[in-house]
């Protein structure tokens, strides 16, 4: 039996951390097995913000570095740059075509990076929508894993699609979104205060490219109190966010000898962190190493890259094909 199609792009900016790891790269990692993956780096969307162009490629390189340490498998998906596939900013052009001004205005993660830089409101920002309905609809893909945060931008690029269906024909299915049920982990900020998050409390957020001293202090950071006075006391919210952070990367004795200790008041917090700081070290060092061997032997990430880029290109050429047809654009 045919796969289903499944696309997602990877942001270039930023390093990815743990929140990443459990919330998103994990199930990629999971799904490479059952679905006809795509995914990309997002390299073109980086431009709205006019990235120093000596910056760009060490961007790229590192997060394809990454993902593959984390465990994705060349073999398995389709891993390319955005920026290979030239037939993604045909199908933007042709898409551009059915998205109107007023609803991109209206897109919440428009209006924010409007205010944030007023001075650079450009139209690829205004279209960056647009840009990602190209990425999923040029592989026809019927699910794209995506957060909370981009289920709008799905959205958009199933009005794209229908409406493209209904003036010249059926091209490309419906994306929708992957669901992943309760395995969609928030994971929380060592601070007490929300998820880990690139942009927010960095000294609350373990990186996958943290050295281990980072990680320990970090860790060591977190916040506690005193302990409980009474058996079976209700946890404060930063306790239960460690607990949180332990199940993710202890043992489960472990986890459950620590709660046995909270529940019986004999519990010590600094002990239990340098545990949870060591669990933690131990599960960032592989995947920091496979990413530094990876990042040195450009060769063979350029070699990877190279040939995902062909087999996107592969999938690509045919819907632009069909779609340049459809709309008309068939002279010779
Ligand atoms: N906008 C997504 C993000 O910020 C990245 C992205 C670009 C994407 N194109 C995509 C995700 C296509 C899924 C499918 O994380």
């Amino acid at each position: 039996m045919k796969k289903e199609i499944v696309v997602s792009g990877i942001r270039s900016t930023g390093y990815l951390h743990l929140g990443n790891y459990f919330g998103a790269m994990r199930n990629y990692v999971k799904m490479q097995e059952d679905y006809d993956c795509y995914f990309f780096v997002a390299d073109y969307h980086s431009l709205t913000t006019h990235p120093d162009p000596k910056d760009l490629k060490a961007n790229v390189f590192r997060v394809a570095a990454e993902n593959i340490a984390c465990g994705l498998d060349p073999n398995k998906v389709t891993l390319y740059v955005q920026s290979d596939v030239p037939e993604v900013t045909e199908l933007y052009l042709m898409l551009n075509m059915m998205a109107y001004k007023g609803e991109l205005e209206k897109v919440p993660t428009f209006k924010e990076k409007a205010r944030n830089q007023p001075d650079n409101v450009n139209a690829g920002l205004l279209t960056y929508p647009v840009l990602m309905a190209a990425d999923i609809l040029i592989h026809k893909a019927v699910k794209v894993p995506v957060g909370k945060d981009q289920e709008q931008h799905l959205e958009m690029a199933r009005n794209f699609a229908n409406r493209f269906t209904s003036r010249y024909g059926e091209v490309f299915p419906e994306p929708m979104p992957f669901n992943f049920g309760n395995q969609l982990i928030k994971v929380p900020s060592l601070d007490g205060a929300g998820k880990m998050s690139k942009s927010e409390n960095v000294n609350a957020t373990i990186f996958l490219a943290d050295e281990d001293d980072v990680i320990r202090k970090k860790v060591m950071k977190a916040k506690t109190d005193q302990g409980p006075t009474e058996h079976n006391s209700e946890m404060p919210d930063y306790i239960q966010n460690l607990f949180l952070l332990m199940d993710l990367v202890c043992a489960q004795e472990t986890v459950d000898q620590y709660k046995t200790a909270f529940n019986t008041c004999t519990i010590r917090y600094g002990d239990m962190k340098k545990q949870l700081a060591e669990d933690m070290v131990n599960f960032v060092r592989p995947i920091r190493e496979k990413t530094i061997e990876l990042h040195n032997n450009e060769a063979l990430l350029q070699k990877i890259l190279k040939e995902g880029a062909e087999k996107a290109r592969v999938s690509a050429r045919a819907t632009i094909e069909e779609a340049r047809k459809i709309i008309g654009i068939n002279y010779y």
